[in-house]
């Protein structure tokens, strides 16, 4: 690879596992599997190793996603929580034996191994045999105290059995959500309305922070616990500890087996592999760990992970089955997706139909044909794929993948560097027309609540909006007369179209439905160009000296805004009375301005999460990690020891609360 196309790789890497950070961690909503995912990263670090000069200071390998939300007291953990080293070859399995091997010395090793529970990780404190803490993985150091949500899962104990517990001790496991209870909970939603969740691990990681514990009773998670940690265990390894933990009322698994060598190990994995299929939950991998604590001690940890400990996981499942035809399907940005229409085939516990060909370069890749018996794979995820030909008996022609858009006949188009093909027809193609106007009312859009996707359907195909600015000249006679709206309901429509006029000008971007221009990014648009005017005169090198905006977002705005039919359009929406600027009220001051603060520690004065936004009013930027770019640290009570010492090593200046305030006040 050229200089220029690594650089532009690493860059490309980083914006795309961002975006899936965001849908992971923030949203529960994957996009790809585990997985895919993994494979991203892997990518993304061996470039960054092999050409340190083009890894980006905040590249997302420097940090391990967060489950962290606003809602929560957030607390630290008195044990870091570390993830796995991780692999999917039984060849790096090997290896991890053998460095262990090595890194003992000889010594006789005994390892455990135990199913790897595909849910959300928990961490429970015990002291005097009552739970008295439940915290989630967060960062790794610090996480939701979600101890009242956590209280209502019936496996977890929350008094002790027996009298030879230690006084202080961590349970930690992985909540979980049966099959059969997800199954009940999407089909309820879905006679709701509400969106469904992609796989139990979403259900389960939506659940654990809903707001009201009694809501997430009637969830009935699981949980398994899996590792204990404290100062006065009773045993010396892990195993027996598990086990005595049984007699004190935990859920200990029943799978778990000690192991003598990898034969052992790989009998364990094959196993499972089949017998998983069985299991009423999720497992996506198997998880070896040396059994004892001096040896465990021994082998230590690297930054992230133990070294005495390893995942190994499963491939996803496949299945094979024969290619019908192929539907193209037209999505909200003009992007044409191409779906496989299959022989109905059982896989993973759901009959699959269709599946995903993502663009024209992976079926032309596959050379799928019309006839072929093909691999079909669910990563544990939402939509199934199809991954391979697993035999051709037939003489049907290569694919031709379509010229027009199937909705409204326009000639497709493909941008040199990008894999799908677009109908560039955006004002005219009915899919992309609703798909806008269903975006532009969505939740975290202007949360025009009552107005459902079927009726946006109903009122486009009546002729009574054309774009989302109609929205806004909608009165009540005009919903009347159509069938199933009674007045009730027509008010509600027209006044929540009404209350949104308030919904403040991020969203209102957000909601205009920009490519590569999602939550997040119109946060700091809006941010960097404080009303929409500045917005649409900005050059790409104004837009791109902003932190975070790159050459595909700039250039995504600069075509939006270039086009006069969109600008009559926000004209539209200006009229009506939308938020087109920052609420300047909201705006304290800029003494903050161009700062990168990092906040640490436990606060006396206000909350961490009221300290951001007090940041973000005074112009100021949050930043998760001290680097050299830190203006300083905002420093609480407890603040962690690794912190102190790379602020002391930058020079980085370490600011108390107190000083902090006086120094906004002033
Ligand atoms: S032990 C220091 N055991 O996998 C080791 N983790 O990728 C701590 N997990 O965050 C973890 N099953 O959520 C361990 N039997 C098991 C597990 C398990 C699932 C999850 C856990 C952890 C993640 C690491």
């Amino acid at each position: 690879m050229e200089k220029l196309d690594i650089s532009k790789r690493i860059n490309e890497l980083s914006d795309t596992i961002r975006y899936h950070n965001e849908l992971y961690y923030r949203d529960a909503q994957p996009e790809i599997s585990d997985f895919e995912y993994d494979q991203l990263l892997k990518e993304l670090q061996r470039l960054e190793t092999q050409y340190p000069e083009f890894a980006q200071t905040d590249s997302p390998t420097q940090r391990i996603g967060n489950d962290i939300s606003n809602k929560f007291e957030t607390v630290y953990h008195k044990y870091p929580m570390l993830s796995l080293g991780n692999t999917y070859s039984r060849e790096e399995l090997s290896d991890f034996y053998r460095r262990v091997q090595q890194g003992l010395e000889g010594q006789e090793c005994e390892f455990v191994c135990e199913l790897k529970y595909d849910g959300v990780s928990i961490s429970l404190t015990y002291e005097n045999g009552k739970l008295t803490r439940a915290v989630t993985r967060g960062d790794g150091t610090r996480g939701d105290d979600v101890t009242e949500n956590v209280k209502t899962i019936k496996s977890i104990p929350l008094v002790l059995k027996g009298d030879d517990y230690p006084q202080n001790f961590e349970m930690r496991g992985e909540i979980f959500m049966t099959h059969k209870t997800f199954e009940k909970l999407n089909n309820i939603r879905q006679e709701s309305g509400d969106n469904l969740f992609a796989n139990p691990r979403n259900a389960t990681a939506g659940s654990i922070k809903m707001q009201y514990s009694s809501e997430v009773a009637k969830r009935y998670l699981d949980c398994f616990l899996y590792y204990i940690l404290g100062e006065e265990l009773p045993y010396d390894n892990h195993f027996d500890n598990l086990k005595k933990a049984k007699s004190w009322g935990f859920k200990i698994p029943e799978d778990i087996i000690k192991c003598k060598n990898l034969d052992d190990v790989f009998d364990y994995i094959n196993y499972w592999d089949t017998a998983r299929k069985n299991l009423d939950y999720d497992i996506d991998g198997i998880v070896l760990k040396v059994n004892n604590y001096k040896q465990q001690e021994q082998l230590g940890y690297t930054a992230k992970t133990p070294r005495w400990a390893i995942s190994y996981k499963f491939k996803a499942e496949q299945a094979v089955t024969e290619l019908l035809s192929i539907d193209y399907q037209v999505g909200r940005t003009g992007a044409i997706t191409p779906v496989a229409n299959l022989q109905p085939v059982f896989l993973a516990g759901t009959t699959v139909k269709r599946a995903s060909l993502h663009n024209a370069e992976q079926i032309a890749l596959l050379d799928l044909r019309i006839g072929d018996k093909v691999f079909v794979e669910k990563g544990g995820e939402i939509i199934p794929k199809v991954v391979g030909i697993a035999v051709r008996e037939h003489k049907n022609p290569p694919t031709k993948f379509i010229a027009h858009c199937p909705e409204c006949g326009t000639e497709l188009i493909k941008n040199e560097g990008e894999a799908k093909h677009f109908c560039p027809n955006d004002n005219g193609c009915p899919p992309q027309i609703k798909g806008k106007i269903i975006h532009f009312i969505s939740r975290k859009a202007m949360n025009i609540e009552s107005l459902g996707e079927e009726s946006v359907e109903l009122f486009f195909n009546k002729g009574l909006i054309h774009n989302a600015a109609d929205l806004y000249q909608l009165k009540i006679e005009d919903i009347l007369p159509l069938e199933r709206f009674a007045q009730k309901s027509a008010e509600n429509i027209i006044n929540s179209i009404e209350s949104s006029k308030t919904v403040p000008y991020p969203r209102v971007l957000y909601a205009l439905g920009l490519r590569y221009v999602g939550e997040t990014v119109a946060k700091i648009l809006a941010k960097a160009f404080p009303n929409i005017d500045l917005l649409i005169n900005a050059s790409i090198e104004e837009l791109t000296e902003v932190h975070e905006i790159g050459e595909r977002i700039a250039e995504s705005v600069k075509e939006y805004f270039s086009q006069a039919d969109i600008i009559e359009f926000v004209n539209k929406l200006k009229e009506a009375g939308l938020q087109f600027k920052v609420d300047r009220e909201e705006q304290k001051s800029d003494i903050l301005k161009d700062m990168s603060i990092v906040i640490s520690g436990v606060f006396v004065h206000h909350s961490r999460d009221e300290y951001k936004t007090i940041i973000e009013l005074h112009g100021g930027k949050n930043s998760s990690s001290i680097s050299k770019n830190t203006s300083f640290i905002l420093a609480g009570d407890n603040m962690g020891p690794s912190k102190k010492e790379k602020a002391q090593k930058l020079g980085v200046e370490l600011k108390s609360e107190e000083e902090f305030l006086k120094m906004l006040n002033d």
